[in-house]
This record gives C-alpha cells, structure tokens and sequence, in this order.
C-alpha cells in the first residue's frame, strides 16, 4: 500500500528533521550537516527509522483491511473513494474563486453583442488574483513612499556606505581574532595578560641564553634600557626579532622558529623591561631611540632621556 502521501510525509519528516538539526546544534555560521559530517549519518538512520515506521502503518493497515468482511471492505474502500475527491476540497474551492471566471453554462449571462464573423466577447470579471495584486501593488508604493520619501529612509548610496563600514569592521574584527596575520607593518603593542605572559614563555625558552633572565644582557645587548642598536619601539623590535640583527653579531632572525604571533608577543614583552632595573645590567650600547611617530607633546620625555644620558656618562 504505497500511496503518494507517505512519500511526502517522508520528505516532511525529514525536512522538520534537518530544520530542528540546524536549530538545535550550535555550528557557528555553516551548516551543521558540514560542519559534523556525522550528522548526515544520523539523518541516514532517522529515514530509514522513518521509512520502517510508515512500511509498518501499511502492513497493519492491510492485515486490518484484510481482517474485514466483504461488505466492510467494500464500505471502506467507498469511504476512502469519498475522502480521496474530497481532498484539498478547500484548495481547490479557493482556486475557482481566485480565477473568478463564469462557469461555460452561464456564460450566455456576459456575453456582448458584438459579433465579429460568429466569434463573440465575453465580457468576464478581471480574475480576483490579479485584483489582489494590484491593490497590493498600491499598498507598497504608500508605503515606499512614506518611507523613502516622507520618512527619509536609507538611500542606495547610503546603503553602500552602511555596508562598506560593516564589512571593513569585519575585517578588522578578523584580524584581531587572527593574530598570526601580523607582519612588521601592522604589529602593535599587545598589553593582554596572557599575551605578555606567552611573551615571556618565548623569551624564557629562547632568549635568555644571550639576553638573561631579566633581559640585563650578555651576548646580546641590555633591552631594559632605553638604548637600542637596531632601534626600539614594537616595529623595530619585531623586525629585529624576526629578521635578526647585524651579520655576525649573533642574533639570528628567529621568524623560521617562531610564529608572527609569538615574535608579537615577546617583542612586547621585551617593551615590559623598559625602565626596570636588572641585576647586572649590560652597558648601553646603541641609541636612545625617540618614536618619530610620537606626538609633540612627547617632547619632554627626549629632555628627560637627555638627562638621563649625563646620568649614565657621570
Ligand atoms: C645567540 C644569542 C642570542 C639569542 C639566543 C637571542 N639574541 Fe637577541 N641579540 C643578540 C645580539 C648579539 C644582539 C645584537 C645584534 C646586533 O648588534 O646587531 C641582539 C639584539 C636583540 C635585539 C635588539 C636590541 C637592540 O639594542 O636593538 C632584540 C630586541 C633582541 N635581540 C631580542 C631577542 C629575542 C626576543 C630573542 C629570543 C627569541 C633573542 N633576542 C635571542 C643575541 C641573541
């Protein structure tokens, strides 16, 4: 007993399936299905649950049907006849009236006088459907026009504009998540807790050797003081990190062994030793490095970097 509507409860039932699947599974901005591949093995084992069930409404239903008298049978079976024309019965009503047309026996009742060789005019309703349309057509230009041109609605352009903002937010956002985008252009400082600390896991793994523990200075120079060789500041020190220093001075570039992220971090860790004091400091050596890009109002921190410098010859 296959009937046309068991397939289409299938199809529904998988379809409410995927749609409560879709809600229920949090899987970010893809599809579920995707994401979890698995799922479709459960959408596998939902039909064929699915398909077992309706397979065993049919059987019941013919055990029952055979279970029946003659008569019975032949009651049922003009029962369903009845409820099969009646079906849709609604639908199809609502259709008829959307058409709006005169049935062909009263057609005599619109039929015009012109006569043109035997062929006659008929002159019907315009079909409700098309009505509708048009007074809905009427509604939406009210309200386009309250909105647009009343209201001061968003304009094509402005639109644009709208969107161009969000999606350069978008990318922004993007590249914060995505730290490991960073180069030397567009590091900058990071002050995160964590961000300082996976810094100074780097340099405790790395740097220390040439550096020290307290970044007083070894082989490599003093990065607590405010002179720097190959210049200060996040860029400059990011791109000592990940290019290297002078041929054969012994800092190597390190950008093979480390992530962009991680030359980010422990180069802004390095920005946290500034001005602490280490237990045996290395002489200074290089310049004071002064940011170009620093404010005027910066000015008295040079003032004070040169007093610091008397400080440092006397
Ligand atoms: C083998 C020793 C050695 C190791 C290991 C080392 N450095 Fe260096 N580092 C040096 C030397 C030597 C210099 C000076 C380079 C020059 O004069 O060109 C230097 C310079 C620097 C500078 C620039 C200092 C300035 O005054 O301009 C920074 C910043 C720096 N290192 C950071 C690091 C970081 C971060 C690490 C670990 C990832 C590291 N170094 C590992 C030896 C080392």
């Amino acid at each position: 007993m296959k009937t046309v509507a068991s397939y289409f409860r299938i199809i529904g039932f998988l379809f409410v399936a995927f749609v409560l699947i879709e809600l229920i599974v949090d899987s970010g901005g893809q599809m579920a299905v995707i994401k979890y591949p698995l799922i479709s093995v459960l959408f596998g084992i939902i039909l064929l649950l699915y398909i077992a069930f309706e397979v065993c409404i049919a059987a019941l239903k013919n055990v029952l049907f055979r279970g029946l008298s003659p008569e019975a049978q032949e009651r049922y079976l003009a029962a369903e006849e009845k409820r099969k024309a009646n079906q849709f019965a609604g639908l199809k009503r609502f259709y008829k009236k959307m058409l709006g047309s005169k049935p062909i026996e009263k057609e005599h009742e619109i039929i015009l006088d012109h006569n043109y060789d035997g062929i006659k005019e008929l002159d019907n309703n315009l079909p409700p459907w098309w009505i509708y349309g048009f007074y809905a057509t009427i509604v939406f230009a009210a309200v386009y026009l309250a909105r647009y041109h009343i209201f001061d609605g968003t304009t094509q352009a402005e639109e644009y504009e709208i969107e161009v903002a969000e999606a350069r937010a978008a990318i922004e956002e993007y590249k914060r998540t995505a730290k490991d985008l960073v180069d030397v252009n567009t590091v900058v400082v990071l002050t995160d807790a964590a961000d300082i600390s996976a810094g100074k896991a780097v340099f405790q793994t790395n740097c220390v050797a040439c550096h020290k523990t307290d970044g007083g200075g070894g082989i490599g120079p003093n990065l607590t003081d405010e002179y720097w060789i190959l210049g200060g500041g996040i860029k400059n020190i990011f791109r000592t990190i990940s290019e290297g220093g002078r041929d054969g001075k012994g800092m190597i570039s390190w950008k093979q062994d480390l992530k962009p992220v991680e030359m980010a971090q422990v180069a802004s860790f390095i920005l946290t030793l500034q001005g602490t004091t280490p237990a045996e400091p290395k002489a200074a050596e290089g310049e004071i490095w002064v940011d170009p890009d620093a404010p005027k109002e910066d000015n008295p921190q040079i003032e004070e970097a040169t007093d610091s410098i008397q400080v440092t010859i006397n």
